[in-house]
């Protein structure tokens, strides 16, 4: 694939990860398709991956809790640049309860966003990744990897986001084959059942390729904390503050950055990473591994 013409769409383009995503894919000269429900800023991200190098940038308003603004978005995409590359399932939003707080309306939304829509935008995409071998990058969460105060809702779709982006890239299934007294052979997928388990059995491991036998990759990068309005939307600066010291890495007290988390989706949608699939890669400058430790 050449990557100065790929086409990449990026949810949750309108600021944030979604949009250093945009504007690092936009220095390849990759043509875009960015999206979101701001237009303003959806404008002024398109505007910087225009000067960036990108020669076209779609810009579509679509609220991802709804299935027909997603087909619009698809169907734009694929109107304008003729192909799809990679599908970057980045937007999310965040609700922070307690489960004496949980409401069912307020889990709904956020499993609408978070997981429902990367879901669908990954069933209407598959068509056309199909033709262009291309792949798909998720944006999961370091919450996949310990647990956070009143994280409950966002890290379950998270976990959703996890073990989704690994079924897709490829599942695995056993079987066993069974050969009877005339020396013929039955294939049976699954488990034994205890009157089987006597007859004579040969177990296999079989791959269901998933995505992986149309040449499509899946992936999925968990990023620790990064200052972003996803948290300065509904926290005081000074809590974020606060967070962002707790979480520095040992890699010189950092966190990490949009950037980073951009550099790596770029990566992972690149041939570089050809024979990467299914990974779930955390960003956090090893933090979560001293975390688990303390
Ligand atoms: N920041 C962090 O510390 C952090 C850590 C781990 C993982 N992540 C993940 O990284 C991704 C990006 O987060 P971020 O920090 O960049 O968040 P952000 O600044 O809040 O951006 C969220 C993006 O999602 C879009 N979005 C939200 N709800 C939408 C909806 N219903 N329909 C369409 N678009 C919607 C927003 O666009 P509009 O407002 O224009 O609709 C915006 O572009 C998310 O998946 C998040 O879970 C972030």
């Amino acid at each position: 694939m050449d990557e100065a013409c790929k086409v990449v769409l990026i949810t949750g383009s309108s600021r944030g990860i979604g949009a250093a995503i945009a504007e690092v894919f936009a220095k390849q000269g990759a043509l875009l398709s960015i999206t979101g429900r701001n237009k303003d800023k959806l404008s002024e991200v398109a505007k910087k991956c225009k000067e960036n190098g990108s020669k076209q940038v779609l810009e579509t308003i679509a609220d991802l809790t709804k299935e027909e603004d997603m087909n619009k978005l698809m169907e734009e995409t694929i109107k304008t640049f003729g192909k799809l590359d990679v599908l970057v399932n980045n937007a999310a939003m965040l609700h922070v309860a307690s489960v004496e707080d949980y409401t069912g309306e307020s889990f709904d939304k956020i499993l609408s966003v978070n997981l429902k829509a990367p879901i669908y935008l990954t069933k209407i995409a598959k068509p056309h990744l199909v033709l262009t071998k291309g792949n798909i990058v998720n944006m999961s969460s370091i919450v996949t990897t310990r647990t956070f105060e009143g994280y409950f809702m966002y890290g379950i779709t998270k976990s959703g986001i996890n073990y989704f982006t690994k079924t897709t890239a490829a599942r695995t299934i056993r079987y066993f084959l069974k050969i009877d007294n005339f020396c013929k052979m039955y294939i049976y997928i699954g488990y034994r059942t205890d009157s089987e388990r006597r007859c004579f059995y040969i177990p296999h491991a079989f791959y269901f390729a998933g995505f992986a036998k149309d040449g499509i990759r899946c992936n999925a990068i968990c990023p620790g904390l990064i200052a972003t309005d996803i948290y300065l939307n509904f926290m005081p600066k000074e809590i974020v503050e606060t967070a962002l010291t707790a979480e520095a890495s040992l890699l010189n007290g950092k966190v990490a950055t949009v950037e980073d988390v951009a550099n790596m989706a770029v990566f992972l949608a690149s041939e570089k990473a050809a024979m990467v699939t299914g990974e779930c890669i955390v960003i956090d400058g090893g933090r979560f591994i001293t975390k688990i430790n303390e």
